[in-house]
């Protein structure tokens, strides 16, 4: 099996890249039935909502652009609290836009992007996101397209980094519990 570098924190591998690819493709159908002809833009938060926005906009067959905001959290206040320090660069209103997150955890920061978008009157706004933490969650959101529900264990992989790291693994996997802060 190919080796990469970074893998010797890497505990257990969750979801393989075949697995991603083959769900990514589910979704991006979904979406494309459900929004084509629409004004669709795809939406995600810098920077691990990067990978899955990359492979899943080549899922969808149907016209869409593609947008980024950053955000940061406020230090030393509580969570939750967040400030965007890179917004989009569309205006949003009567758009079908969908917020493409690679994972939901408590959901503090995906609930704040939303009320933030919301106040800017798109038609459609709707959550995409390729894994769900549900049992962390502390607000309740409604995700209509879901790749993969996964354990409470801190995740690498495919977007999602320890420390910054480890992003560019093609695979979803746990780390070492003594990694963990
Ligand atoms: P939430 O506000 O608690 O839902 O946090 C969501 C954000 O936390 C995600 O967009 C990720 O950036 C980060 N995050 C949550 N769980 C993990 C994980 O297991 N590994 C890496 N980053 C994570
Ligand atoms: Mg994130």
């Amino acid at each position: 099996m190919r080796r990469y570098a970074g893998e010797e924190l890497v505990d257990r591998i969750l979801l393989t890249q075949e697995q991603i690819d083959r769900r990514i493709a589910e979704l991006g159908r979904a979406i494309a039935e459900e929004h084509g002809g629409r004004d669709l833009r795809l939406v995600t938060v810098l920077r691990g909502g990067v990978f899955f926005l990359a492979d899943l906009c080549r899922a969808v067959d149907a016209p869409l652009s593609i947008d980024f905001l950053a955000i940061s959290s406020y230090a030393g206040s509580s969570e939750g609290t967040v400030r965007i320090t890179k917004d989009l660069d569309d205006s949003i209103e009567g758009a079908s836009v969908i917020v493409v997150e690679d994972i939901i955890d408590t959901g503090l920061t995906l609930n704040y992007v939303l009320s933030v978008l919301r106040q800017r009157e798109p038609a459609v706004l709707e959550v995409c996101a390729l894994l769900d933490k549900d049992a962390r969650r502390i607000v309740d959101l409604p995700i209509a397209y879901k790749g993969f529900s996964v354990p409470d264990r801190f995740l690498v992989g495919y977007g999602l980094d320890i420390e910054g790291r480890l992003r560019n693994l093609p695979y979803i996997a746990t780390v070492h519990d003594d990694r963990v802060a």
